[in-house]
């Protein structure tokens, strides 16, 4: 797990926008895996700049979505679907064919689940998903006690993600019920990068990066991946004890590969 400790929000999204480019140039046709949220729309603008000074074609670029409360459609305000329209798709040459979602109204939620799981096999598997964390340190919508090798499925939300989501909602309307990735789902994408801004979301990120793994903080599997980058601006990293060291290896990221290079 790589920690990166920027000083602020717009630091995290262009750290995040340069890792997704690079991996771009290395493979044309990445596949992304794609969260909503506030968090990750610093980075949506980033990418769109990105592409805009095209330096970034999205024209072989697929992704798929995180999540989706049930029982939203398609054309709802804070459904996924208009929130990536709006924020995203909307400003980059991605192909309608290559957007993957779940639906919030689909006949058969069992069937939809499995036959998305299969669309992400088919694809080759997802090469980068990008994640927000919850302050109770969910990851999608697997809310504390989410089994840690859970696939695609309906999770009902926490009290507490409802209170976070109502200011979006008009009270009576607020989703319980929401399809998400599963965290064994998740876990199998190739690279994930964690982002996270402000003080609110310290103590899940300390939980998460230094505590145990435990089914309770779902973001603490992150400790098994083998190419996890947790993104956090100064505000976020404030309880973690180890804030020096993670520093001090990013600052020494390049001299190591110059090392091994010389060494070859
Ligand atoms: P946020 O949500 O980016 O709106 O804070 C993150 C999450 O709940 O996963």
């Amino acid at each position: 797990m790589e920690v990166i400790i920027k000083q602020d929000y717009d630091e995290i999204c262009e750290e995040a926008a340069k890792i997704i480019h690079q991996a771009w140039k290395k493979k044309n046709n990445l596949v992304l895996g794609l969260p909503t949220g506030k968090t990750p729309l610093g980075l949506y603008r980033r990418l769109i700049e990105i592409h805009k000074k095209e330096e970034m074609d999205f024209s072989q670029v697929a992704t798929f979505s995180l999540d989706e409360y049930l029982g939203l459609k398609e054309d709802h305000p804070q459904g996924f679907a208009h929130y990536m329209a709006t924020n995203f798709f909307q400003h980059v040459n991605i192909k309608r064919e290559n957007i993957f979602r779940l639906k919030g109204t689909p006949e058969n939620i069992e069937d939809h689940c499995r036959e998305y799981e299969e669309k992400i096999r088919r694809i080759g598997g997802i090469d980068l998903q990008i994640l927000g964390i919850g302050r109770n340190g969910h990851i999608g919508f697997n809310e504390p006690s989410a089994s840690l090798s859970s696939r695609t499925r309906v999770k009902t939300l926490t009290e507490e993600t409802i209170e976070a989501n109502s200011r979006l909602f008009k009270n009576s309307e607020v989703p319980r019920f929401c399809l998400t990735m599963g965290i064994g789902t998740i876990m199998e994408s190739k690279m994930i990068i964690l982002l996270a801004s402000g003080e609110d979301k310290n103590e899940a990120i300390q939980k998460s990066v230094e505590g145990p793994i435990t089914a309770s903080v779902p973001a603490s599997i992150l400790q098994l991946h083998p190419q996890a980058k947790i993104i956090i601006d100064q505000e976020a990293a404030s309880l973690l004890a180890g804030r020096d060291y993670y520093h001090w290896v990013y600052r020494n990221k390049e001299r190591v590969v110059d090392f091994l290079e010389k060494k070859k």
